[in-house]
């Protein structure tokens, strides 16, 4: 038997990276040393004292019980003691705070929330794929707002047509950016403001790289900027800050209203999080910032080292911002996916076509700095003689 599917999940957009996934796997089950720069998988543990904090919670009985419906309050007040403490944002934790299972999650949330068949999202181009997905959820459209290292990464409003801005209900804005390891400043945000409330879109600002900005770029909460909360709302995960990807926590903070919405819908969805993992996560926000910082700079050294081999072998790339991710263009007119297939088959490299990221990441690859610094030298030059060989 065979049953028909809902039209609402026929259309939810192809999985761009799963068949790179595969491929990497059958290199390596064929015995050949692929260094796997393709996914965005914190390569690192989390901390002990947070490993620690859920062994010590498992152990308490009072944990193998339906936590409460919208979250442990001590993990809302942790965030908003997280968020003071880092940057000098004031977050009532109950009205302001939702637990979520993971930023992935309230990114699709929000689309259901808010979209309607024959609404626009805005989203940036190149941008992280999910975006899509709650979209095509909702029946709604994307409207992709280029960001190049033409417009130094930041989108054009004024090129938006009064058109789309009167359909566009929700607009997806990410920075440090994934893929393209751009940075922002408080006066995007600041434009961004104005022109969302001026026409009714709400703001939903993944921060899922907040902690990790490079030089002297401290990447800007857009909860820092006046009337952000009146607009909007801010995604942060633990995933990356913390290396807790597989955890599956993160928090919306911001539009009481909205967060209100994400726990109603959450309230039909799950019982929260296992209440185990909520009390490490207190103990991973209130942890020490030393750790966080630790980390920012294992990433910059990762990037430093990465790039210092690329570009002494004679390929130039720009450094990014921030995200543990570089973005490096091709050679005018190679497309991205060959270039990704050529150089896993070839060098036993892997990396993620800037195509999947939407039409503007043609002519890129997105390197992750996810493996230790010798790794990436030598998958640089493994790239570079590759490189050298077919340009
Ligand atoms: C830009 C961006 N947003 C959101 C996420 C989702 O993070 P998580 O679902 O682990 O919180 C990721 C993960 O790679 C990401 O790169």
């Amino acid at each position: 038997m065979t049953f028909r599917l809902a039209n609402r999940i026929v259309r939810l957009p192809e999985q761009f990276f799963s068949g790179l996934t595969r491929r990497v796997a059958a290199f390596q089950q064929a015995g050949h040393d692929v260094i796997n720069l393709g996914q965005g998988n914190p390569d690192l543990p989390t901390p002990s004292h947070i490993v620690e904090a859920l062994r010590d919670a498992v152990l308490d009985p009072a944990t193998h019980r339906y936590p409460p419906f919208r979250g442990l309050p001590e993990l809302k007040e942790a965030a908003a003691e997280f968020y003071r403490r880092t940057y000098g944002v004031a977050l009532d934790p109950e009205r302001e705070i939702a637990i979520l299972v993971g930023g992935k999650t309230g990114l699709v949330e929000v689309a259901e929330l808010y979209l309607e068949p024959g609404d626009v999202a805005l989203v940036p181009d190149p941008g992280y794929p999910d975006y899509l997905s709650g979209i095509a959820l909702a029946g709604a459209e994307p409207y992709a707002l280029a960001i190049t290292a033409s417009n130094g990464y930041m989108p054009d409003l004024e090129a938006v047509p009064e058109a789309v801005w009167e359909r566009a209900k929700v607009w997806y804005v990410n920075y440090p950016n994934n893929p393209t390891g751009a940075g922002t400043t408080a006066a995007f945000f600041e434009r961004a403001i104005e022109k969302a409330r001026d026409h009714g879109v709400l703001i939903v600002h993944d921060f899922a790289y907040g902690a990790i900005g490079y030089d002297d770029h401290r990447p800007p909460s857009f909860l820092q900027i006046e009337g952000a909360k009146e607009v909007g709302i801010e995604i942060y995960t633990l995933s990356k800050t913390f290396n807790m990807a597989g955890w599956r926590v993160a928090f919306a903070a911001g539009h009481p209203e909205v967060i209100e919405h994400i726990n109603r819908i959450q309230d039909h969805y799950y019982v929260s999080i296992f209440a185990a993992v909520q009390r490490a996560s207190v103990a991973a926000l209130r942890g020490p910032a030393d750790d966080i910082e630790a980390l920012r700079q294992t990433y910059q050294r990762r990037r430093d080292a990465f790039l210092g081999a690329l570009r002494s072998a004679g390929i130039e790339a720009p450094s990014p911002q921030g995200s543990f991710f570089c973005w490096i263009p091709l050679p005018s007119g190679v497309s991205s996916v060959a270039f990704a297939d050529a150089l896993l088959e070839q060098a036993h490299v892997a990396v993620a076509p800037g195509r999947g990221f939407g039409e503007h990441g043609e002519g890129h690859v997105r390197v992750g700095l996810l493996a230790p610094e010798d790794r990436l030298v030598e998958a640089a030059e493994r790239m570079a003689r590759f490189w050298a060989r077919r340009f």
